[in-house]
């Protein structure tokens, strides 16, 4: 198997009464493609907050790439390469999609200011190749606000993509996404992923796209995973399949 380049282990947090991880643990491998599945409350967004910096653990330890990252800042944690996208896009709404994209660029390269000039940044024909790649050249002058909810999960991709991470957690990338565009957006998503080397864990509900485009598949059950294995492996097996796949996540 490819390098290890991030390691979480043992990570705690209690919120009041509930342990929301509880002993969380995963190893992810260069180029591997993890999908994160698992009932609401499982503490799969919590994982993810914990692996970037939004949260901090109560106990445990986050490995990138050999270094203990467990304290950094999410700011630290994107520019050695961790990327993520979010449940709820986070966006600029009253800003274009390239201006979104060219804001996240100056914010990570410390070039962003009042006076910054968008329409001249030296990264705009970057921005609008992604954009392209990502299918979502047509709409790169639009208001975010304008946009359908699954074209915003795409540009928030896009943005966690712009700072060029080694590996990125995306959290939930096709909910909000109608059922018949889900493969679309999700081959677009593993094209773009491919062509920079980029690892991916995602969090997922639709087990025909986990089918599809996981390596890997971990079941989160009470803040920790239950079970690990090939997506063959999990989604034939008979208890994930009565607790996790059974209840209709
Ligand atoms: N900021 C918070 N404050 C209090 N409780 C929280 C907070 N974030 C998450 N929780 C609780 O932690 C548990 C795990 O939540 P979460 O990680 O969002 O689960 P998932 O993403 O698997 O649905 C849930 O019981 C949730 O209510
Ligand atoms: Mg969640």
């Amino acid at each position: 198997m490819s390098a290890l380049i991030l390691e979480a282990r043992d990570l705690e947090l209690r919120f009041g009464g509930v342990q929301a991880a509880n002993g969380a643990s995963l190893k992810v491998h260069a180029n591997e493609r993890i999908a994160i599945i698992g009932p609401n409350g499982a503490g799969k967004t919590t994982f993810i907050n914990l692996c970037t910096g939004y949260l901090k653990p109560q106990a445990g330890w986050v490995f990138f790439a050999g270094s203990d990252i467990t304290a950094l800042s999410p700011r630290a944690i994107t520019r050695l390469g961790v990327g993520r996208s979010f449940q709820i896009p986070q966006l600029f709404l009253e800003n274009t999609v390239i201006e979104n994209l060219l804001l996240a660029l100056s914010a990570r390269e410390g070039t962003w200011s009042p006076f910054l000039r968008l329409d001249r940044h030296p990264k705009t024909e970057e921005m609008w190749a992604l954009l392209d790649i990502v299918g979502l050249k047509e709409a790169g002058r639009r208001i975010v606000r304008e946009l359908p909810e699954g074209m915003r999960k795409l540009i928030d991709i896009a943005v966690a993509l712009a700072l060029e991470p080694k590996l990125i957690f995306m959290d939930e990338p096709t909910s909000g996404v109608s059922s018949h565009e889900k493969f679309q957006v999700m081959d677009t998503l593993a094209r773009a992923l491919d062509a920079r080397a980029t690892t991916a864990i995602f969090v997922e509900h639709d087990m025909d796209v986990v089918a599809r485009y996981a390596s890997r598949v971990a079941v989160w059950a009470g803040g920790r995973i239950a079970h690990e294995g090939t997506p063959d492996e999990i989604l034939n097996h008979p208890e994930v399949r009565e607790t996790v796949i059974g209840v209709g996540v």
